[in-house]
């Protein structure tokens, strides 16, 4: 499974760097924006800092709804850097631009997918990676991890390589569960990450170690 980190913020993608763990990472405009980051030329010089951080995908939106926007922008984005995936909406114009880059060899990631038959139609039109919000449906009644076992079950009727890439990831179980249930990829914050560390027994249990380590010497 791998992990990405799901934050256009440079220290903290710095830290998960650092942890050794990290396998990409994923921005939107919102959180480019909640960054600061405003203005075509500073978005395109934070793909290329983001990329100089990480070895893995990195994962960079378009803000065009017309196939051709897409086109231009998913082509130039794809330029800056071979690590880069272009994220493309779950939209009509936005599949045909899927289907496009997946014919000329530019790696994409279709988002805002909330529904298996959004995750089918993705993966007909040659997505590398789909990503389904799950803490998005939970926040609206709507159970997320259930539509990450519909894709699973689907992709895998068909075996479909489009890689099911688990986002809006509020929390550390849902990590867990998108392992259980086999999604290929998370990408979530990185306290959702980090959390994955914590267990008081272990906190406990070293205290206790240091103790009676230092009790004999
Ligand atoms: O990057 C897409 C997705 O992960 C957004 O998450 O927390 O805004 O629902 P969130």
């Amino acid at each position: 499974m791998k992990f990405f980190i799901d934050t256009a913020n440079l220290s903290q993608i710095r830290e998960a760097q650092d942890l050794g763990v990290l396998d990409g990472v994923t921005t939107n405009p919102s959180l480019m924006a909640k960054e600061g980051i405003t203005g075509n030329g500073n978005i395109i010089k934070h793909y290329k800092d983001i990329c100089e951080i990480v070895n893995g995908d990195v994962s960079a939106e378009v803000i065009s709804v017309d196939f051709e926007g897409m086109k231009r922008e998913g082509e130039m984005l794809a330029k800056l850097n071979p690590q880069i995936v272009v994220k493309v909406p779950m939209i009509e114009e936005g599949v045909k631009a899927l289907k496009y880059f997946s014919d000329v060899g530019i790696k994409t990631n279709c988002t805002l997918v909330f529904s298996s038959g959004q995750a089918l139609i993705a993966a007909k039109a040659g997505a590398n990676y789909v990503s389904p919000f799950i803490g998005r449906l939970d926040d609206n009644s709507t159970d997320g991890l259930e539509l990450i076992k519909e894709i699973r079950q689907i992709y895998d009727n068909f075996a479909f390589k489009t890689e099911i890439l688990a986002a809006s990831i509020r929390h550390t179980m849902h990590i867990v569960n998108c392992a259980k249930i086999g999604a290929d990829v998370i990408t979530g914050p990185l306290s959702s990450i980090k959390g994955l560390l914590n267990h008081p027994l272990t906190d406990i249990g070293l205290k206790k170690f240091l103790e009676d380590y230092k009790k004999g010497n």
